[in-house]
């Protein structure tokens, strides 16, 4: 972490590729779900409809920073981004601020993202016992609201599947809130194959809807299998720079 490029001891993997990580977030995860194109045509939206964008492996919020950064370029837009990531170790905020050093340097883009995130990360994560514990942050002005739940991917997203059930049947919702799109990342399946398991796939699948993208950099057989069991439509495109192939789909 100290030369900032993060390295996760534990599962002896980078965090993101660090020739060109910003790069390879756009490509695998944006492009392949129709980001920013998608984020541009939300401009006829009514003014409280929320797009919903899930992720396993928040890790050190690149993602996020990307997703945002890009949301907050299309002018006219009165929509809300609704960012919902579940990570099992969630980095600290001491940790978050060197890495943020150095995307503020590589990237300036990112800078405000950066601040905005780290003002409201937290110093500690409440440990969750039986529930997950979702932490809720209002950024630029309420423009993006992001739902961090630390907690194991499987578990924290049926977590949030049986709260949106619950709160359903007490008629606080009308419909259960579906995601718009997925970003799978958490390692490669070799390094962790305990997070991609057929029940994160089918539970992603009840959180999706008919339409609803998913990417991932992998593209390992049991990820591409799992997902079509679960419903979703694979196809296998060329990676960015030296990754053969990458995931993407669409929930049928
Ligand atoms: C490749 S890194 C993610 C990179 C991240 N998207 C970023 O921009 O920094 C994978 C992340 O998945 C998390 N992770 C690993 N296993 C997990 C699990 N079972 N449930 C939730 N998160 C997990 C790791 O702690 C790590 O933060």
């Amino acid at each position: 972490m100290e030369s900032g490029e993060p390295f996760s001891e534990q599962f002896q993997d980078f965090y993101f590729s660090t020739d060109g990580g910003l790069q390879e977030t756009e490509y695998v995860f944006l492009k392949q779900n129709g980001f920013p194109q998608r984020f541009d045509a939300l401009k006829e939206e009514p003014k409280d409809y929320v797009l919903r964008i899930g992720e396993t492996g928040f890790g050190t919020g690149l993602n996020f920073l990307v997703t945002a950064y890009h949301w907050l370029q299309i002018n006219n837009l009165n929509c809300i981004l609704e960012y919902t990531a579940v990570e099992k170790y969630p980095l600290t905020k001491l940790q978050m601020e060197q890495v943020y050093t150095t995307f503020k340097k590589t990237w300036p883009q990112l800078s405000a993202c950066c601040s905005e995130l780290l003002n409201q990360y937290p110093l500690n994560f409440f440990p969750s016992d039986n529930s997950a514990s979702i932490n809720q942050f209002e950024l630029f002005n309420g423009k993006i609201r992001l739902n961090l739940i630390i907690d194991d991917a499987t578990k924290g997203l049926k977590h949030l599947l049986s709260t949106q059930e619950l709160s359903l049947n007490h008629s606080q919702h009308n419909s259960l809130q579906k995601m718009d799109a997925w970003y799978l990342d958490g390692f490669a399946p070799a390094k962790n194959p305990d997070m991609w398991q057929i029940e994160l796939f089918k539970t992603l699948a009840k959180l999706s809807k008919p339409g609803t993208t998913i990417s991932t950099f992998t593209s390992a057989g049991v990820v591409r299998r799992g997902l079509i069991e679960a419903g979703f439509t694979m196809s296998k495109i060329s990676g960015p720079g030296k990754k053969r192939e990458i995931l993407l789909g669409v929930k049928e």
